[in-house]
């Protein structure tokens, strides 16, 4: 795994979503060239990489094409097979090591790790079968089912209120491996991105507070409105993991802040994260060219923030002239870019449907009032709500 990749040379990407794109620019800008694997034809990756292999992950044939062509890959998506990324290592560089991505796929294996590692997380109990189901313990209720694989935006998950509810969101999971996890009395909820390289170098960026809407991230407010010794915490609980982890790359660490003060990790992402986007516009160097420095054996970049940031998701809601309506026109970004200090970013996919991502905007201004105020009437203007709850 040691020494460095030069710029010139081709690096690999698993995914072809828009944080795959991400990446994409990012190391274009660094001089490398890029390829991607995934099957979609037009998917927002592919359409800008210098190369798109248009393959399942697990096609032999692509996989070969790619490990010959490219120094070292990475992926934009933690269900990406861990076959794949066990394949490309024997032949190239590969962050983050498929032994992390595994135990980020699972929560199962996720609970268990930060448990044995002593980070604090929500009580809960695993269940794997009816019987599991069906002896769940008082104080987990009310809770949350949440499925143990392929779980993202809140799919994959049920509320609880009784031992019976418990059961029946079991069952109507398929009886899959299933978590059951106490609700917590949220403060708010925040995240930290932070990037280790094969050295053990680490680097945090500014805490992140996150707001959602149906269970699918709808703001991000940088730096998270919570006192500095908490923001350090969440910080230091997220540098943490990563050691504990020998992670490679970028990873992601979402947190609840109870009422009551506590800071509970709930889930990694190995990968950059939809709320660490502030950091394309906000600061020095981007979660997605921090990834790509990994990759390629680069020092790390300097993760400080110019100025506070607001970013705004724009789901296909907004692309719909109405919640009820079936009509699809394209939204008046005037509305966006009236705002000089507000970033627009479009991740190109054709197809707008409601709660598919299809870009964001990141507000930027000298105070972080300012750059809510700009966020609250971009909401507004493109029909987004909750622009008053900010
Ligand atoms: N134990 C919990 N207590 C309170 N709220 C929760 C809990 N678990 C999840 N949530 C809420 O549901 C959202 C989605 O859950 P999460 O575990 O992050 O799954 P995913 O992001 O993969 O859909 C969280 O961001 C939080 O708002
Ligand atoms: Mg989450």
């Amino acid at each position: 795994m040691t020494g460095t990749i030069a710029p010139g040379a081709w690096l690999g990407l698993l995914g072809g979503g828009q944080l795959g794109r991400m990446f994409c620019t990012a190391a274009q800008s660094l001089g490398y060239r890029v390829a991607v694997l995934d099957p979609d034809a037009e998917s927002p990756a592919g359409t800008v990489a210098d190369r798109h292999i248009r393959a399942d992950f697990l096609d032999s044939a692509a996989l070969a094409e790619l490990s010959r062509l490219v120094s070292g890959a990475t992926t934009e998506f933690e269900n990406v097979p861990a076959a794949a990324l066990e394949y490309l290592a024997q032949r190239a560089r590969v962050t983050p090591p498929a032994a992390c991505v595994a135990i980020a796929q699972d929560r199962i294996r996720e609970k268990a790790f930060l448990d044995a590692h002593r980070f604090a997380v929500a009580p809960y109990a695993v269940l794997r079968d009816e019987a599991e189901a069906q002896a769940v313990a008082g104080h987990l209720i009310p809770g949350i089912v949440k499925s143990a694989r392929f779980g993202y935006d809140g799919k994959g998950q049920a509320r609880v209120r009784s031992a019976s509810e418990v059961a029946a969101a079991f069952a109507a999971m398929g009886g899959q491996a299933c978590v059951l996890e106490a609700l917590i009395d949220l403060a708010c909820e925040v995240s930290v991105i932070v990037a280790r390289t094969e050295h053990g170098d680490t680097v945090s960026w500014p805490v992140a507070e996150n707001r959602h809407r149906d269970g699918i991230l709808d703001v991000s407010i940088v730096p998270a409105r919570v006192t500095p010794a908490l923001a350090g915490a969440a910080r230091q609980i997220a540098i943490g993991i990563a050691s504990a982890l020998d992670y490679r790359g970028v990873l992601c660490v979402e947190l609840f802040v109870s009422r009551d003060g506590r800071l509970l990790a709930n889930e990694m992402a190995p990968r950059p994260h939809n709320s660490g986007h502030f950091t394309i516009d906000a600061c020095v160097t981007s979660q997605f060219e921090q990834q790509v420095r990994v990759l390629a054996g680069l020092p790390l970049g300097d993760t400080r923030q110019h100025e506070p940031a607001v970013m705004v998701n724009l789901l296909g809601d907004v692309w719909y002239a109405d919640p009820h309506s079936a009509t699809v026109r394209e939204p008046d970004w005037r509305a966006v870019l009236r705002h000089p200090q507000a970033k627009l970013h479009l991740y190109g996919k054709r197809q707008a449907r409601r709660g598919r991502k299809m870009g964001h905007v990141t507000c930027l201004a000298p105070t972080l009032d300012e750059a809510l105020d700009t966020a609250r009437a971009i909401k507004r203007d493109l029909g987004i709500p909750g622009s008053g709850a900010l």
